[in-house]
């Protein structure tokens, strides 16, 4: 491509492109961004490489075949987040060879069978947890999504039963997120966009991080010692593997990768699960017809129901890649160095690929399955996330177990609104609203 091409992007300096930036995370703004600058754009900000941003999904799908090996989400991250601290040595960051390597070793827990052997575990979580939430009252329903969450990845993730275990390992990870979720480290992130993802050490959140690790290094010594080494949760997994794949590394490394793995996990599920709370209380006629669907045992609706919370807010609205060397976004040359904004929000809420972007209908994935660029939650391409079949499955089991027992009160308060907090979009009141005992129409 000739360089005119590449001029031809139109150029968002910083006085006229800076508050757009944040209208990219902003639900029901993301479109006056594009409507102002066009579906694809550069914004050259001093002290920034550019920042190409697309919505044209050809675009988007050219990025994530990546023929050329031009894209790397690693370098992304190294940019634009204090990497260093939140994702250490994590496979995220090798090139592309070495990615796939490393992604095809970690993922069999991930995948297909494996899932179906964890669904016990967690539908026994949301009878234990429901029984515990009051009914006819308000509740957080974001903070009910994070205790279930957190149960699953300490049952499934970790594999801790001991329940004195299990409760360290719950106060660890709060602290954990809470240090991650605090003002300190907020401020740290914006600085680390300055200074090219760079932070000073936080040495309480590495504090933190090793009270995780010592948790689950004691329980993996402890099957060791007893030769439990099953595999019904992805901890035993990684032991039990036969070609040492995991095995043959040391425990601390596994430890590690189990936080990491949590880290992804954890609060992006939490969050997801909040909002479909928040829609679904919003929406007395989906959930009548939901709870007839899920009786019936069918699982289009409830899937389409997810894709729908998802599609309106993504846990995670804005992901990108970096490029390593020179390449092309259809027929723009991309320099070495630049990098791309995946606008997923923006994606979901385009007029030219959703009727109605704003409003909230399942059933728009029950006439047309989404496709890579109608919905992207869980990104796309080689780095698309590793634990999607898990987060969905999940979701699944627990929206699906909780509909058994419990319904919501119908909420006539408008969908509060999103707080973007490290990377990610929670409800900023928490998800407030009352859940009632699920009566049970009689089948006719
Ligand atoms: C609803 C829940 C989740 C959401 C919305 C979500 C979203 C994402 C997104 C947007 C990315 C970046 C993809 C890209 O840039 O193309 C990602 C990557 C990743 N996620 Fe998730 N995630 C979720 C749950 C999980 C879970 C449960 C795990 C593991 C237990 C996990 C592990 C990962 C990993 C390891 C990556 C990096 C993939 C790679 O580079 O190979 N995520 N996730």
């Amino acid at each position: 491509m000739t360089s005119e091409s590449r001029n031809s992007l139109p150029r968002v300096t910083l006085a006229r492109g800076l508050s757009s930036v944040n209208a990219l995370v902003r639900p029901g703004h993301t479109q006056q961004v594009f409507n102002r600058f066009g579906d694809r754009f550069r914004y050259s900000f001093p002290g920034f490489p550019d920042i190409v941003v697309t919505r044209v999904p050809e675009d988007l799908r050219q990025v994530f075949r990546d023929e050329d090996k031009a894209w790397s989400w690693g370098e992304f991250l190294r940019r634009f987040s204090p990497h260093d601290v939140l994702f250490g040595d994590s496979y995220i960051f090798f090139d592309h060879k070495r990615h796939a390597q490393e992604r095809r070793l970690i993922s069999p827990p991930f995948n297909g069978r494996a899932l179906k052997s964890y669904e016990q575990k967690m539908v026994d979580i949301v009878d234990r947890v429901i029984a515990q939430w009051p009914t006819g009252e308000p509740i957080s329903f974001f903070a009910l999504s994070h205790r279930l969450a957190s149960d699953v990845m300490s049952a499934v993730v970790f594999g801790v039963t001991d329940q004195r275990r299990l409760k360290q390992l719950d106060r660890a990870l709060a602290n954990y997120f809470g240090i991650l979720n605090g003002v300190v480290f907020e401020s740290l992130a914006a600085v680390g966009l300055l200074t090219g993802g760079r932070i000073p050490r936080h040495p309480q959140l590495s504090s933190a991080e090793r009270a995780i690790d010592r948790i689950v290094l004691a329980e993996i010594a402890d099957r060791r010692r007893n030769g439990t080494i099953d595999d019904g949760d992805m901890i035993g997994r990684y032991l039990a593997e036969p070609n040492g794949s995991w095995s043959a590394r040391d425990d601390d490394a596994l430890a590690a990768s189990a936080r990491r793995l949590m880290f992804a996990g954890y609060e992006t599920t939490a969050a997801t699960l909040s909002w479909v709370g928040v829609f679904l209380s919003r929406h007395p006629d989906v959930v009548e017809e939901l709870e007839a669907s899920v009786d019936r045992g069918e699982d289009r609706l409830l899937d389409a129901v997810i894709n729908e919370a998802m599609r309106l807010r993504p846990a995670i609205p804005l992901t990108g890649r970096r490029a390593v060397r020179d390449t092309t976004v259809g027929d723009v040359s991309i320099r070495k160095g630049t990098a791309l904004l995946i606008p997923i929000l923006g994606m979901h809420e385009s007029p030219g690929i959703h009727d109605d972007p704003l409003v909230f209908r399942p059933q728009r994935f029950i006439d047309q399955q989404p496709t890579a660029t109608s919905l992207l939650p869980f990104g796309g391409g080689v780095n698309k996330c590793l634990g999607a079949p898990f987060a969905a499955f999940e979701l699944k089991v627990l929206l699906r177990t909780f509909l058994a027992e419990r319904s919501f009160v119908p909420q006539a308060t408008p969908v509060p609104h999103p707080r973007v907090r490290t990377e990610m979009m929670v409800p900023r009141d928490g998800a407030m609203l009352t859940l009632k005992r699920r009566v049970r129409q009689p089948s006719a």
